[in-house]
């Protein structure tokens, strides 16, 4: 399973590479604004490119699928490992054929049901993203929806992956590795939970108050 870092903070993207376990990032307009400080979105976005050996998802905010098209292949030429993330729409829909068919990788966004995350496959999309916690947040449960997703893209055989979005602690991820999802994102936070066991700390405290009783 691949993880990326859905976050466009450029020290956590710094740290989750340097950990070694990081195979890409994904971003959206809250998330970049929350990183606006630091300047423009185009210096932010640059930065994050060239830091990550791996796919960036940046979402595109016009509506209509002209300027989406056009805000795409303005974003693609930032980076080879540019993916545009497109809102789950009619507009989206045919930004997502269109783009494809030029070659360039689409990440379909606010995807909420298993019809939305077919049609999304069928127009083409390297990666599909359900949002289980909103979904959560709603009283639907979430991972029911990645589950659907990995059973309908295998009995067709499409070649969508899905990146499980929306996560709000380690046990979506361990759900979403149970079902055999391909990717999840997540905040920096809950990779950093998925680290910590309090066994594996007393048991390290354990093993070096005994080691003091050796001698070396
Ligand atoms: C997905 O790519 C989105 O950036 C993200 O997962 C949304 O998560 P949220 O529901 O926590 O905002």
């Amino acid at each position: 399973m691949k993880i990326f870092l859905d976050t466009a903070n450029i020290e956590e993207i710094r740290k989750g590479i340097e950990w070694g376990i990081v195979d890409g990032v994904t971003t959206n307009p809250t998330l970049i604004s929350k990183e606006a400080y630091r300047g423009s979105f185009l210096d932010i976005v640059k930065e994050i490119l060239k830091t990550v050996p791996g796919p960036v998802s940046l979402e595109v905010t016009s509506l209509d699928s002209e300027n989406m098209v056009r805000e795409a292949i303005e974003l693609s030429k930032l980076g080879e490992n540019a993916v545009i993330k497109v809102p789950l729409t009619v507009e989206g829909l045919k930004t997502i054929k269109r783009l494809s068919e030029m070659g360039i990788k689409t990440n379909a966004t606010l995807v909420f049901s298993a019809n939305q995350g077919l049609l999304a496959a069928k127009a083409g999309a390297t990666y599909v993203s359900p949002f289980v916690g909103r979904l959560d947040d709603i009283g639907e449960e979430g991972m029911n929806l990645v589950s659907d997703l990995k059973t309908i893209f295998s009995n067709y055989n499409f070649k969508t992956e899905i990146i499980v979005a929306s996560v709000r602690h380690p046990i979506h991820v361990y759900q979403a590795a149970l079902i055999g999802a391909h990717i999840v994102t997540m905040p920096f936070n809950v990779l950093e939970k998925m680290v910590q066991h309090p066994k594996t700390d007393e048991g390290i405290k354990k093993f070096l108050d005994d080691w003091k009783k050796v001698k070396v």
